[in-house]
């Protein structure tokens, strides 16, 4: 792998993930690893990221000079490009002259190895109050801004490299480029990290965890456990049982898709179990949220415990029990839980978290590795529905707590009449990738007075929700067109005879959360 050593600043997940967008596989360390820790890991190359501190700084995070001397190529940036200059001798100041945000930089060899086949004129995001005001002995410096004289520093011979700026971010305009021609050209690795091989080396992997056993999924609908399911099938085809539990609370068209276009692409064996009439008699005379969330996360897990249990006795026996449970863990949550190998806690979702202790499963994540646009990737590689693979998030409640008020099985066929219309506008105005996602909440227990026709009518409003986020930790209410609002608006109101009024939520996140319950 390429092994990208974090200096501890949100930059190391990112430059992780742009090296992977060059099809080389990456994995991020901390920097707390020793350098016999790192060469362990076989690197093909070594990233230095950006960081917090300033080098000189006491507890600034070090960098092990003997890295630099291991014979494998280094790339620091920031942070990691002035601990890298300091290490071999060159001289790190604050000369008063910081910079951050765009930037011009001059590059003043376009042959060199980073800067080959591009301008001498770039933007670039810098972030700095030091600079590198000395270049170690024997690098060559290659780029330059009104800031930091150098910018950025090269020795093919020791096959050292470094830039002051951040290349993983896209407002450095040539960023992808220069880290490209690190990789290839500096470091000299193919680029062979594409879907179709991640395939086959996760399908080896599966088999070889799993043997001749029996696999336990439970399938929601969602795109990483979708995904996850169809490469445990592609590994261990039969072996592997899916679980859906219909709570009825999906979207229309949700469980179809489940229930017949994901078994055909995939051939998976499902086990479906109808548990529709359960909840909505669990969730009878329920408003409060919190008591929903509670309700809904409760029944499920005793619905899947019990198709659990019937799967383990079905389709198991003496000599091929079922003993592992697939879970759609992805590289973020190994990276924020402190990485390492083994096994990760089971998510404390509350779909899979608290299987009674009698079911004895390992977890097979296969994952793990990847991060969520590369989980995509590897769906439709394996065929999985586009439908699917490209769905925004949705909580595991589901509609239960978009409907304001009790859920009623009519107040479902409301909603999803009305978020079936909002989806089908957004999508047909190709706005689905630009938006996060957009719930539509239904206000069941208010009611206004319109006018239809020559009637007048005493309907209930739903809201639109549409958000733009990176991560749902933070979100901003999306600027949709006038036009396609009108049109969701129109059609909702005719098409929808119980709602007679659209309105829009136009609060961020922070203070609003995404969902109203
Ligand atoms: P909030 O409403 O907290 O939502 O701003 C943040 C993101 O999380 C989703 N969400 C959930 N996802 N189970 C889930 O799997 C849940 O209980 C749940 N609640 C909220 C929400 O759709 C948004 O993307």
């Amino acid at each position: 792998p390429v092994l990208v050593v974090d200096f501890g600043a949100q930059y190391a997940q990112l430059i992780a993930r742009r090296v992977r967008e060059a099809n080389v596989y990456s994995e991020v360390v901390s920097h707390r690893a020793s350098v016999e820790e790192l060469l362990a890991k076989h690197p093909a190359a070594i990233i230095l990221s950006g960081g917090p501190s300033s080098v000189y700084e006491d507890g600034a995070p070090a960098l092990d000079r003997a890295i630099l001397d291991a014979g494998v190529p280094v790339f620091g940036m920031c942070y990691g490009f002035q601990a890298m200059a300091q290490a071999l001798g060159g001289t790190v100041a604050r000369t008063g002259l910081s910079e951050f945000g765009n930037t011009p930089a001059h590059v003043s060899d376009t042959d060199s190895t980073l800067f080959k086949g591009q301008p001498g004129d770039q933007s670039v995001w810098m972030s700095h109050g030091d600079s590198v005001t000395a270049a170690p002995a024997g690098m060559r410096v290659t780029a330059s801004s009104a800031g930091a004289e150098v910018a950025a520093i090269e020795d093919d011979e020791r096959r050292l490299y470094g830039v002051q700026w951040h290349p993983e971010v896209v407002h450095s305009t040539f960023g992808q480029r220069v880290l490209e021609n690190f990789l290839r050209n500096g470091a000299g690795i193919a680029p062979t990290w594409t879907a179709a091989n991640v395939v086959d080396s996760l399908v080896d992997e599966v088999r070889a965890q799993v043997g001749a056993d029996r696999v336990l999924c439970a399938l929601s609908g969602g795109v990483d456990s979708s995904v996850a399911a169809a490469l445990v099938q592609r590994a261990v085809g039969d072996q592997l049982t899916c679980v859906f539990v219909d709570h009825g609370l999906l979207r229309s068209g949700e469980a179809e898709q489940v229930e017949k276009d994901f078994v055909a692409a995939t051939g998976v064996d499902l086990v479906v179990v109808d548990a529709r009439e359960r909840f909505l008699t669990a969730l009878a005379g329920l408003t409060d949220p919190e008591e929903k969330r509670k309700t809904i996360g409760r029944e499920f897990i005793r619905v899947f415990e019990q198709a659990a249990r019937d799967v383990v006795s079905d389709r198991g026996d003496d000599e091929h029990p079922v003993k592992w449970l697939v879970q759609g863990t992805l590289y973020p949550d190994v990276v924020e839980s402190g990485g390492g190998e083994g096994t990760a806690n089971i998510k404390s979702h509350h779909n899979v978290g608290g299987l009674p202790d009698d079911l004895q499963f390992g977890l097979v994540e296969p994952l793990r590795s990847l991060f969520k646009d590369e989980v995509r990737q590897v769906g439709l590689e394996l065929g999985v529905p586009e439908a699917i693979v490209w769905r925004q998030p949705f909580p595991g409640p589901g509609l239960g707590i978009r409907i304001i008020g009790e859920v009623t099985a009519e107040r479902l066929e409301v909603l999803r009449a009305a978020d079936r219309i909002a989806r089908e506008e957004l999508t047909a105005a190709g706005l689905d990738r630009e938006i996060w996602q957009c719930p539509v909440v239904l206000l069941a227990d208010i009611r206004s007075v319109g006018v239809q026709g020559d009637g007048r009518t005493y309907g209930h409003p739903v809201v639109l929700r549409p958000v733009s986020s990176e991560d749902a930790m933070t979100a901003d209410w999306t600027r949709l067109p006038y036009d396609v609002l009108a049109r969701i608006s129109t059609r909702i109101t005719n098409e929808v005879r119980e709602v007679n009024r659209v309105v829009l939520d136009v609060t961020s996140k922070p203070p609003g959360t995404i969902e109203w319950e």
